[in-house]
């Protein structure tokens, strides 16, 4: 098993922009298929195995007969091709039945329409190139710009960048949920756009999707919900009974949402959905060209080749789970959580943040450095997730923590009462958050 070294705050690109590559030739004469199998569970031994549960994200784990099939599916359609519908209408199929019953989970209605992405990142880029495209068809917008709070994932800024519009990030609220009025304050009139979180990856909070509805509504503009993380996993939360703000189609101004099949969702890798309310607005993802001498070309999305894997791994574990396998897997994912916060509660050096409705819990404090407290459960063999600003140590909470949860609690029992012992310097905290490096 790896360990994360403390404070490693070198950000793991690889290579590095600035790096020399070292070549290397292929092998001279291939190897034989079981020398490559095991030269990849040797490469596969230095990662950190989700399945052991020390990691707090990356994984989004269901069970066992759910991986499996996830994993089946995945390989079995590896090398369809989604950009040709025409030679494997397997893919069309299995994506509009995925589209269809997400959009169905999410208040849609039959206008509504979307597509399946590669991920949250390219699903939020379409979402802010179909506002922009949609915009400019019906008024001049001289300084193109969105504005977003400002606990949304960076790919709204990689969105920006490579459309070239500008983006402001608004403060958020004392709740750590997006501050309304301060948004408001933020559009002008060539702002196209403004999204919310369901939750946002920071704080684990559902951002007050009906008041920006309002203002979107007010406004004419396109209101985004990036439910990344929530989509697949909000709407069995509020049927298992705990209450949900609302966040999906439900609530008016939502044009669009983002939802990752790849996260609670349990699909493979490399799958995500973005959803339009109206399918006219959808029209406006797509890229259409023909100047070229092969004739028509038309993509939905940004990719070309799409492989049908992550596609049909996401049909297949919706199929295999039903709206039950998924209440019930949220039922014991709910539980579980209750047992963090439980856990938390009992230290009375940490503040849970906010008020979390789903499984995203980020922890604080302004008794002992967290930063101390993380280092120390690095030498203790877990992976940690840190966020910035405000200092705070997070667990994105699913069911392969079920088996480990107690550990981990014992263990950062025992690391808050190692940092105390600690006594960082004064500026320990500033000087850390600074350089925090998400994942
Ligand atoms: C809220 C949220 N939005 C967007 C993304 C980006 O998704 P991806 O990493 O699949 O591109 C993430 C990823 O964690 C996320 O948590």
């Amino acid at each position: 098993m790896n360990t994360q070294p403390a404070f490693n705050f070198t950000f793991p690109i690889n290579p590095m922009p600035n790096e020399a590559i070292n070549l290397i030739p292929f092998p001279r004469q291939g190897m034989s298929v079981e020398t490559v199998r095991q030269e990849l569970l040797n490469l596969q031994r230095s990662d950190w195995r989700h399945s052991e549960g020390r990691l707090p994200l990356h994984g989004y784990f269901a069970s066992k007969a759910v991986s499996d099939i996830a994993n089946e599916a995945a390989s079995m359609f590896a090398n369809t091709n989604a950009l040709a519908p025409n030679a494997f209408p397997s893919c069309k199929k299995m994506e509009q039945d995925v589209v269809s019953m997400a959009l169905h989970l999410l208040n849609g209605n039959s206008k509504s329409s979307g597509s399946i992405t590669s991920g949250g990142t390219e699903s939020i880029i379409l979402s802010v190139k179909a506002a922009r495209d949609k915009t400019r068809a019906s008024r001049a917008l001289r300084r193109p710009n969105i504005v977003v709070p400002s606990s949304a994932h960076p790919a709204f800024d990689k969105a920006a960048q490579l459309l070239d519009v500008a983006i402001s990030r608004v403060p958020v609220d004392v709740d750590w949920r997006c501050h309304v009025s301060a948004m408001e304050q933020a559009i002008d009139g060539d702002t196209f756009f403004i999204a919310a979180s369901a939750p946002s990856l920071p704080y684990g909070l559902i951002d007050p999707v009906s008041e920006l509805s309002e203002i979107a509504l007010k406004h004419g503009i396109w209101l985004h919900v990036d439910a990344c993380i929530g989509g697949l996993l909000a709407p069995f939360v509020r049927q298992t009974g705990y209450p949900v703000s609302d966040f999906d189609f439900m609530v008016r101004g939502v044009r669009s949402i983002s939802t990752d099949l790849h996260k609670f969702g349990y699909a493979a890798k490399g799958a995500s959905l973005i959803l339009y309310r109206d399918k006219e607005d959808h029209q406006f993802q797509y890229s259409h060209f023909r100047n070229w001498p092969k004739g028509e070309y038309i993509t939905p999305t940004l990719a070309g080749t799409r492989s049908g894997g992550p596609i049909a791994s996401a049909w297949a574990v919706m199929h295999f789970l039903g709206e039950d396998g998924y209440r019930e897997i949220t039922k014991r994912l709910m539980i579980l959580r209750d047992r963090y916060l439980a856990g938390f509660d009992e230290m009375p050096e940490l503040t849970v943040l906010g008020r979390p409705e789903l499984t995203v819990l980020t922890v604080i404090s302004d008794k002992v450095s967290v930063f101390s407290i993380a280092d120390e459960m690095r030498r203790r063999n877990w992976y940690m997730s840190l966020v910035a600003e405000p200092a705070g140590i997070q667990q994105t909470v699913n069911l392969v923590h079920e088996s480990i949860v107690d550990t981990y609690l014992k263990d950062l029992k025992a690391a808050i009462a190692f940092a105390r012992a600690q006594e960082p310097d004064q500026d320990f905290h500033l000087q850390h958050a600074s350089r925090v490096v998400t994942y």
